[in-house]
């Protein structure tokens, strides 16, 4: 059964999409609400457009950053902060069913 992903669009709506264990939020996203300029790179860590911000209360629930991952956030992404991430380096699992994101500016 797919799970839910909750996602507060550029222009502040917000969705609620299905979301398969294992698959990525960026390909999540990219699948159910294809904004402009998301995840341009495919996935592949090298353009920080499937930047994300995590909501506080659901950030904890998320495997820590990878060294590449922090690169590319600090180097590439629009207004990163201490709850950004990017959404192609976040596998989905079972316990961040129901949890929120906001796509960052692009
Ligand atoms: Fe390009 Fe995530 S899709 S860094």
């Amino acid at each position: 059964m797919a799970l839910k992903l909750n996602v507060i669009d550029r222009e502040g709506n917000q969705k609620i999409i299905d979301i398969e264990e294992g698959t990525t939020i960026r390909d999540a996203i990219d699948d159910e609400l294809f904004p402009d300029n998301y995840g341009v790179c495919g996935g592949c860590c090298a353009c920080g457009t499937c930047h994300v911000y995590v909501k506080p209360s659901d950030y904890d629930k998320l495997k820590a950053k990878e060294d590449e991952e922090i690169d590319t956030l600090e180097s590439l992404a629009l207004e990163p902060n201490q709850y950004s991430r990017l959404g192609c380096q976040v596998e989905f699992k079972k316990e961040h069913d129901n949890m929120t994101v906001t796509i960052a500016p692009d």
